[in-house]
């Protein structure tokens, strides 16, 4: 198995941790195996609250979001210069290929080619909310 799956794997057998009642939605166990994923693949650099320090941008209410406008960090050129909004889209060709798809940024190379794994990834971003990222 490969280690994203098996982290996704992970996170979903952790949800006997949740009601076991029809209050858990599919949203919310994709949410759950994003964050997972997101602790593995994109945590070390990304705060997910903007009071915490981070070395990228912090990625609380991304999606959406006009890419590189983030107050009081320091974006390459080529990311601030981009004018692109993070849309789903966006964020999933960002996932598979950052520096092909924007090349000259500073993040470095995440290769997620899966395209569940971008889709948990994806759920769990959308969920960081101002007001939620905390939790
Ligand atoms: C090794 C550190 C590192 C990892 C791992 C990393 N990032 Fe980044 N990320 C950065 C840096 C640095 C930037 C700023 C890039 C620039 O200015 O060119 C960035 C920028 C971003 C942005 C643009 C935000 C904005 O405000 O425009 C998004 C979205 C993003 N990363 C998502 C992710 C996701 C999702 C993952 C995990 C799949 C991830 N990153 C993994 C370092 C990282």
């Amino acid at each position: 198995m490969k280690p994203l799956l098996a982290a996704a794997a992970l996170a979903l057998s952790g949800l006997t941790a949740l009601p076991a009642t029809a209050d858990v939605t599919f949203e919310d166990v994709k949410i759950s195996a994003g964050q997972t994923l997101f602790e593995a693949e994109c945590r070390r650099c990304h705060a997910t609250n903007p009071t915490d320090a981070s070395y990228g941008p912090p990625l609380e209410d991304v999606v959406g979001r006009a890419a590189g406008t983030h107050a009081d960090y320091d974006y390459s050129d080529a990311l601030a210069a981009s004018g692109i909004v993070w849309t789903p889209a966006a964020l999933r060709a960002w996932m598979e290929d950052n520096d092909g798809f924007m090349p000259g940024t500073k993040m470095r190379h995440v290769g997620i080619e899966d395209r569940t794994v971008q889709d948990f990834i994806l759920a769990y971003l959308q969920s960081l909310t101002a007001g939620t990222a905390a939790q």
